[in-house]
């Protein structure tokens, strides 16, 4: 997989990685996360040979798909230079996935067009990931890929819960981050699940209090409020973990993702003062990975910041952070604190397997089976007759 990853930085400037829900969410998480906000708009040198990351195949939606295709050929016009050339990461456990499917079938023809119809060069520029058995595996073959190029998913490892197989693992290596350190992270967090005490136990503490209140002090819509913007993705990450884990028989909490200080200013009204019907479990991270940016003295100080001069944007966040705690106490309105030391492979290989074995060990106390998503088959069905029709 890491000889595979490198293939891939040294060859292309652009890497588009197709899959949707458990097969996307997680390589964006990483991204967002671990890259520059800006990458894709630095230059290739402040990238570091990291090629810019897409992500499309998450849904089938015309305009936005057009708009990548239109990138890809005003960028890229001549395939024989590495900067003007593009490749393809797809992940389908299932290989059944429509929009998936859909996304990699027009992007194949695209590519073939580009790269002309010379299969190696196809095959060394598009990489699949799938499971052991399926109709995309079928594809791949027919296309004549060694069974060493197509990275197998485990098979008794879920979608959402499969950041650490390849699913997770090749974008992040494509994306020069250091993949040992993220499974180091998450070994770290299972031993410390597997043989500490409750006290100093995050994954039994936030199971615990969660489970708790939302199963017997009613509170049934969990927050995540994300205190930096760089970990937002792991909403929308942890929206589907929890979702299609413990949202069966009728019961489960409801995720909902906000970012603060922003989402104050939106949700915040409704947190306060709105239904007692949540706990807010704040995602704080400690210190920022860049230099505290100084508010600093101006000649004009019509704005009043000048009294506040010392202070850096970090200090502001965590001023909102305590006031909105405070707040939401006076006003006896649950949270929880997790801290996230600092943004590093490390942390986040820490972070995501405490948030999937809490989802379990949550999933175990209510009597729900975390693994499958039956629910999710449903408008699958529907959609595939409506397409027939
Ligand atoms: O968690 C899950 O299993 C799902 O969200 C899947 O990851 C998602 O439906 C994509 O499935 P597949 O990888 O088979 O295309």
């Amino acid at each position: 997989m890491l000889a595979q990853a490198k293939r891939l930085r040294e060859d292309v400037d652009r890497v588009v990685i197709l899959g949707i829900g458990g097969s996307y969410l997680a390589a964006r998480v990483l991204f967002d996360a671990l890259r520059s906000t800006y990458h894709n708009e630095l230059p290739p040198e402040a990238r570091m040979g990291v090629p810019r990351v897409y992500f499309e195949g998450n849904n089938v939606d015309n305009d936005s798909f057009q708009d990548l295709l239109d990138l890809l050929q005003t960028t890229c016009v001549d395939p024989e230079l590495r900067d003007e050339r593009w490749g393809v990461i797809v992940i389908s456990k299932s290989g059944a996935t429509l929009e998936t499917a859909a996304a990699f079938r027009v992007l194949r023809r695209e590519a073939a067009e580009y790269y002309g119809s010379d299969p190696e060069r196809l095959r060394r520029w598009i990489i699949p990931v799938t499971g052991a058995a399926g109709s995309f595996r079928e594809l791949c073959k027919a296309e004549r890929y060694d069974d060493g190029d197509i990275l197998t998913i485990p098979d008794d490892v879920g979608g959402r819960y499969s950041v650490f197989t390849p699913v997770g693992l090749l974008p992040a290596a494509v994306m020069g981050l250091d993949v040992r350190a993220l499974l180091l992270g998450a070994a770290v967090m299972t031993k410390r699940f597997l043989e500490e005490p409750f006290e100093r136990n995050p994954v039994l503490q936030y199971a615990g209090v969660n489970y708790l209140l939302a199963e017997e002090f009613s509170k049934p819509t969990r927050v995540l409020c994300i205190w930096s913007k760089k970990l937002e993705a792991i909403g929308l990450w942890y929206d589907q973990l929890l979702a299609e884990s413990l949202g069966k028989q009728g019961r489960g909490p409801m995720p909902l993702t906000t970012v603060g200080t922003r989402d104050l200013h939106s949700r915040g009204q409704q947190h306060q003062e709105g239904t007692r019907d949540k706990i807010i479990n704040n995602l704080v991270l400690k210190v920022p990975r860049h230099n505290p940016i100084a508010i600093g003295m101006a000649d004009r100080n019509e704005d009043d910041l000048n009294a506040l001069s010392r202070k850096t944007l970090p200090d502001l966040l965590n001023a909102a952070l305590q006031g909105t705690n405070q707040a939401y106490r006076e006003a006896a309105r649950p949270t929880a604190d997790l801290i996230v030391p600092t943004l590093s492979e490390h942390t986040l290989g820490q972070l995501l397997q405490m948030l999937m074995l809490a989802t379990v060990v949550e999933g175990r106390l209510m009597g729900i089976n975390p693994y499958g998503q039956p629910g999710v088959e449903g408008y699958k069905r529907h959609m595939s007759t409506a397409l027939k029709g």
